[in-house]
């Protein structure tokens, strides 16, 4: 197999947690790696995938590694080569993992890295959110952790949260299914009542306060919310029986649509076994096949290696 010239390595995300909409998220130790094997004339792009996504991600002009990537060049004011990439995916694609934010991330770095005077990753983040549109799934993709982000304009301000102990997993349960980001935004109602806003921003301050000092047990009421999770819960099979049975479920410390869904984020105390086989029996119970991964939160964020020197591979 080609030695890439540089590997990315970017986590899935799980944005929202609930109650922390459009504002807060979290990475999880999933990953998809992009792989630059080649650089090239300017417009000259080769995209291989394979894992999640590779059907639809194929189509160079249409891939959003590349599409961030001309935008951050042509941002800089920098040519841009053209790139032969491999991208091994583990994210579920349109699953609401973050894997859009993945791929921003992703050709963002591959541009910053093409730099004279490459800038930290806490510089590229504003352009990047720019470009995803809302900071909750990637902040977090590119520093790791939960974080609290907040854009104003052009400038960003966040907090990462600390890390919860082993003890806690993230299980989420992915669908058979498609929900895009646009049409889950749709389904949200242009206004809602003073009462289900309070009662979200209450939820939302009580979930950032008891994750940062870990008071694990109140994220039961703190990843509810009214903002979302009622109009969305309804766009897919089980969603609504998922918010509502599995946080009864021994070891489950809350449960929430992962970002703008389908997939279902719970997080659970001890032996995550039973809140799985909830969430998929539910599912499975509103036939719809889905499957699930256990896994713990990313501490690192989205990182790129210099693997070899341009001149060995250029053609
Ligand atoms: N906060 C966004 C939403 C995340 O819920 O629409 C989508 O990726």
């Amino acid at each position: 197999m080609m030695e890439p010239i540089f590997r990315v390595k970017v986590p899935a995300t799980s944005a929202n947690l609930g109650s922390g909409f459009d504002t807060m998220g979290l990475a999880l130790s999933l990953y998809n790696f992009y792989d630059v094997l080649a650089l090239d004339e300017p417009g000259a792009y080769k995209v291989e995938v394979y894992g999640e996504g590779a059907a639809e991600l194929e189509k160079a002009d249409v891939n959003l590694i590349i599409k961030s990537y001309e935008q951050a060049c042509s941002e800089w004011g920098m040519e841009s080569p053209g790139l032969t990439i491999r991208c091994l995916n583990a994210i579920p694609f349109y699953r609401g993992l973050g894997s859009s934010a993945s791929a921003i991330a992703g050709g963002v770095m591959i541009a910053n890295a093409l730099r004279e005077d490459p800038l930290s990753v806490e510089e590229l983040l504003p352009l990047m959110v720019r470009m995803e549109g809302h900071p909750d799934n990637i902040v977090p993709c590119c520093l790791g952790g939960m974080v609290v982000s907040c854009m104003n304009g052009t400038q960003l301000r966040y907090v990462r949260l600390p890390s919860p102990p082993k003890e806690i997993s993230a299980v989420v349960a992915v669908p058979e299914v498609h929900v895009s980001t646009k049409d889950a935004r749709q389904a949200l109602p242009a206004q809602i009542s003073h009462e289900d806003a309070v009662f979200s921003l209450n939820r939302a301050a009580l979930l950032a306060a008891s994750w940062a000092v870990g008071k694990w047990e109140n994220l039961t009421w703190a990843m509810d919310d009214r903002l979302h999770q009622p109009f969305r819960a309804k766009l897919f099979p089980g969603g609504e029986e998922i918010l509502e049975e599995v946080k009864k479920v021994r070891g489950c410390l809350g449960v929430a649509i992962s970002g703008s869904g389908p997939s279902m984020l719970a997080l659970t105390h001890g032996s995550p076994r039973e809140v799985a086989e909830a969430m998929c029996r539910l599912f499975t119970k509103n036939n719809l096949r889905s499957r699930f991964f256990v896994l713990s939160v990313d501490e690192d964020g989205a990182t790129i290696e210099k693997v070899a020197e341009e001149e060995e591979v250029v053609a």
